[in-house]
């Protein structure tokens, strides 16, 4: 196994990661290039390129139109939920978004200002992330299938200028209505005047009247005044995400300018292979880190086209969907969440549908949001006929931790493995006490510091929570929050969280946050969620209650109620419709709920009862009540 170009790669970024990242900077144009690759002073807070100065909107936009590829596509709208396509030219796109940026910079939004953009997949989504940064303003993107209360909360936390919206996203099943949710999310956030900018959309029942204080997307591009891009500095932050912790209170996840410009650069090359003139798809949301990285920023920074599908893998209409899209718009790389596989090969196991499609184009399939498991890896492989390459990675770091870097050097695939760590990512594998594990022993999977250029810089406004959160359990490393173990080639095998995070569908959401909204109801004393194996999502959200003394409620009827406060808190997306009542959660004498027992027992796993239990007993009664669930969705 001759792997010496990825070895010569990583081992540099080891022992020389100025040189390393210096050599990879010169992908982005810079209008001041960076002499210095790292600054340590604030360490454990490090900074890439601190004396960089750029655009990132410039280099995703104008750089090609200026080196003459201004007739390209950059951006291809394919929505199965309109039956419509789009595209935009790279001239197009960045003619859009100047204007875009002039209409926010009327309203006020300048450097630094944060623009909250809460969207469907639609091209609007993307033309005002890349104004946003053109003006060097800082977005923070909101999911559109989580509820008021969670788009309050990042209102909250991001205090922004402005917030871009549309009149609403389009589900198989119905129309969701953005203005009314929106309306509510400002009032929770104190901030009933915050300016406005809506996107309408055909089909809406919300009357524009209702909301005539907002402005509208179309009228203000109509006399907008373009706007070039803003110089700002690579440390300065590109956008705010955040993604659920263990806490109700979601994280900023902060990602710079310069050095996300340049490692996502470097990925598109080296690990996509991906470059001028390709197509590249990723099917995911841009609401997601999946979709900030590879539907918008990755392949525009590349040169390369990239498509913003608005539909789902099966369904709209049927299993044969991303075939279709394939096949319309001749893409080389394909880039999907595991269970998006899984619902395809459920609907149509031996992908009949396939054989009507010319997917001729397709280079590789890379999986990411959970893990890809043997089976989904064998079927794709078998149906594609075309390398499926799984890697892993997280909304912190932006990219992959671990890949099979594809342009830099084909390593051997090993069904389950992610891999190998890529440049940057100095991986070690730990016990509880932060030693070494012995051979392919499974542990606690932490990256050494700094972590490399694009991954997080810190929370937002909260420093202290990211240090607390990420650095403080294993001194001078980075907790991923998985576990895994290497075999002894030093491929990657990730196992799960250690945490309790649950990833459904390749969304990852917070067990504490959905307990804290069952843990409100009036009948409810006392309450557990836990994520258990799913066939299709990976995994689903069940929740445990145990009822207050003398509470006497049908256990359907409290589902419901339980079921639609999440949905009404949280939002469709925790996709929650599992409710067990039980007499009482094992715990351990201090307290705390034993919940990787209780995961165990669910998913039908052998477990061993800690010695710190509080009664014994309670395990045998939830053997009982555990399996099999309830599902009253
Ligand atoms: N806005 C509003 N609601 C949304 C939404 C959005 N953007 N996205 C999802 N929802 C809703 C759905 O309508 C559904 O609501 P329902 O309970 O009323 O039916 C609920 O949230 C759960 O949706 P979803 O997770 O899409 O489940 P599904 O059963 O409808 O579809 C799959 C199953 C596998 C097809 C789907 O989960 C999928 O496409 N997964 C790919 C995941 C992905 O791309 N992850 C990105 C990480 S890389
Ligand atoms: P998110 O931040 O939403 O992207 O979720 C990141 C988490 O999803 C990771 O910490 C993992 O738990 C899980 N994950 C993502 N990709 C993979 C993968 N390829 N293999 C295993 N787990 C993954």
């Amino acid at each position: 196994m001759d792997t010496s170009a990825y070895r010569n790669a990583y081992e540099l970024s080891m022992n020389d990661p100025p040189a390393f990242w210096l050599d990879a900077a010169k992908q982005v144009t810079w209008s001041t290039e960076p002499k210095q690759a790292l600054n340590q002073t604030n360490a454990p807070l490090y900074s890439w390129f601190p004396d960089g100065v750029l655009n990132t909107s410039f280099n995703a936009l104008d750089r090609h139109v200026q080196a003459g590829r201004g007739e390209q596509d950059a951006l291809i709208y394919d929505s199965a939920m309109l039956g419509e396509q789009r595209r935009f030219s790279y001239a197009e796109l960045t003619d859009r978004v100047s204007r875009f940026a002039g209409v926010l910079r009327a309203q006020g939004v300048g450097k630094g200002d944060r623009v909250v953009i809460y969207m469907p997949m639609i091209p609007e989504a993307v033309i005002a992330m890349l104004a946003t940064a053109r003006l060097g303003a800082v977005h923070s993107v909101v999911f559109g299938g989580f509820a008021s209360k969670e788009l309050a909360a990042r209102i909250r936390d991001a205090e922004p200028a402005a917030l871009v919206t549309a009149s609403g996203g389009i589900e198989p099943s119905r129309r969701v209505e953005y203005l009314p949710a929106v309306a509510e999310a400002l009032d929770f956030a104190g901030v009933a005047d915050l300016r406005v900018l809506v996107k309408h959309r055909d089909g809406f029942s919300a009357k524009a009247s209702d909301f005539s204080r907002w402005l509208d997307w179309d009228g203000e591009m109509a006399g907008a005044v373009p706007v070039g891009p803003v110089d700002v500095s690579a440390t300065d932050p590109l956008y705010i995400l955040y993604t659920s912790g263990t806490t109700g209170t979601p994280k900023g996840v902060v990602r710079d300018n310069g050095g996300h410009a340049v490692a996502l650069a470097w990925t598109m090359e080296n690990i996509y292979d991906v470059g001028p003139g390709d197509v590249m798809w990723t099917a995911s949301d841009v609401g997601w880190v999946v979709g900030h990285s590879y539907i918008i920023y990755g392949p525009l920074l590349a040169g390369a086209t990239t498509v913003l599908y608005e539909g789902k893998p099966v369904g709209t209409p049927d299993a044969g969907a991303f075939w279709r899209v394939i096949q319309d718009h001749k893409v080389n790389v394909l880039f999907t969440a595991p269970t998006a596989l899984r619902a395809i090969r459920k609907a149509d196991p031996e992908a009949k549908l396939l054989a009507a499609y010319d997917t001729f184009s397709l280079r590789t399939l890379f999986a990411a949001g959970e893990r890809l498991d043997i089976d989904t890896y064998g079927w794709a492989l078998r149906t594609l006929g075309v390398p499926v390459v799984d890697h892993w990675w997280q909304t912190e770091t932006g990219w992959a931790i671990c890949a099979n870097p594809r342009g830099l050097e084909t390593l051997p695939i090993k069904a389950g493995s992610s891999t190998v760590p890529m440049p940057g990512y100095a991986l070690r594998i730990v016990d509880g006490a932060g030693k070494d594990v012995q051979g392919d022993e499974e542990g606690n999977i932490v990256l050494g510091l700094p972590l490399p250029p694009g991954a997080l810089t810190t929370l937002w406004r909260n420093d202290d929570r990211y240090v607390s959160s990420y650095l403080q359990a294993f001194d001078g490393f980075y907790i991923t929050g998985d576990s895994g173990y290497r075999d002894g080639g030093g491929y990657l095998f990730v196992m799960g969280r250690t945490d309790d995070i649950i990833n459904v569908a390749g969304h990852r959401l917070s067990a504490g946050s959905m307990e804290q909204v069952i843990g409100q109801h009036s009948a409810v004393a006392e309450c557990a969620v836990i994520g258990v194996a799913d066939p299709l999502k990976g995994q689903h959200a069940s929740g445990y209650v145990v009822l207050k003394s003398g509470v006497d409620i049908p256990e359907p009827e409290l589902a419901k109620e339980l079921i639609a406060l999440v949905r009404r808190d949280i939002g469709p997306v925790a996709d929650f419709k599992n409710i067990t009542v039980v007499d009482a959660l094992p715990k351990t004498r201090s307290g705390k709920i034993l919940r990787k027992t209780m995961r165990q027992i669910a998913d039908g796993e052998e477990c061993i009862v800690p010695s710190t239990i509080e009664d014994a007993t309670v395990i045998e009664h939830l053997m009982l009540a555990l399996r099999p669930n309830s599902d009253w969705g």
